[in-house]
């Protein structure tokens, strides 16, 4: 292992920190706590360990959780009211609604129904818009979280960098790949119809996997010296029979070997995901407040 290990555990509680103490600031000055509002349908056992464990973050940071449970038989007219409801609390910054959603559900509906200012997940086309056009508004979590991990390794320019995101989803890959725009990489979404990806990657002096494949990315395909940003998390079987672990988009063992730095999984970049929905609620509600 020749390269530095970047702790998104140990950024993420300082980050969490800073949130707290901002966050008693601002009650200190309105006279109430920052609100955030999460919303599960139905019993998705990774739903609900994600909601549990927000809710505890959000009061840690000493704001306020509302959680809203509906039934996985709720009907799309029961939960539109409820966001619709949420939308007008002026109690509440911040709406989350855990996804994935029951199959009857349209989540794209759903989704443009939060108040785009109360939409601390990024996911509204408005504030895809806002990315899109340099204006503000909010950022999904995860790409977020780890752009403030590549800066705090790189420095917030990052011009001559070449970056390459694997995966081009709407939640990670787009927006990142936006994000590292903004702050000046040379970027390339690479994704599953991309023809030579061991290349691509070899050229990349940032490497973002999105993939959602367990260990695809090898050591041999990075970069001596090259910042490897994992959001893979993917459970697989373990040593012992009927266990599994965790284990990311890259293959951690090869690539750490070769890399300058890299995040592991996990432990890298999911703690940062609930540590910057939590600075996005605070943000929303120091906007909400002027
Ligand atoms: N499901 C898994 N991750 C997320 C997330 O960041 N936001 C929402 N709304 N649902 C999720």
């Amino acid at each position: 292992m020749g390269a530095a290990l970047i702790d998104g555990k140990a950024f993420a509680k300082d980050l969490r920190d800073k949130v707290g103490e901002f966050a008693a600031n601002f009650e200190q000055r309105s006279g109430r706590k920052v609100g955030l509002a999460v919303v599960l349908v139905g019993e998705d056992p990774a739903s609900q360990v994600y909601v549990r464990s927000k809710g505890k973050a959000t009061v840690a940071a000493g704001m306020n959780s509302y959680e809203h449970r509906l039934d996985d038989t709720a009907s799309e007219e029961e939960l539109l009211s409820l966001v619709e409801q949420l939308n007008q609390d002026p109690k509440v910054d911040g709406i989350l609604v855990q996804l994935p959603l029951p199959k009857h559900l349209d989540e794209q509906k759903v989704i443009s129904t939060i108040d785009p200012d109360k939409d601390v997940d990024g996911f509204h086309i408005i504030n895809a818009g806002r990315l899109s056009v340099g204006q503000e508004g909010f950022v999904p979590c995860t790409p977020l979280g780890c752009l403030m991990l590549i800066k705090d390794q790189l420095g917030d320019d990052l011009s001559g960098k070449d970056a390459v995101v694997i995966g081009r989803s709407n939640i990670v890959g787009k927006p990142m790949a936006q994000l590292l725009t903004d702050a000046n990489a040379t970027v390339t979404i690479a994704h599953s119809r991309t023809k030579d990806l061991e290349a691509t990657v070899k050229r990349a002096d940032i490497v973002v996997a999105a993939v959602g494949r367990p260990e695809m990315i090898k050591g041999d395909w990075i970069k001596p010296g090259a910042t490897v940003i994992d959001v893979g998390i993917n459970r697989v079987p373990g040593k012992e029979e009927g266990k599994t672990k965790l284990v990311g988009d890259v293959d951690f063992d090869s690539a750490s070997d070769v890399a300058g730095a890299i995040t592991p999984v996990p432990g890298g970049v999911g703690p940062m995901t609930i540590a910057v929905l939590l600075r996005n609620t605070l943000v929303s509600a120091y906007r909400r407040e002027n």
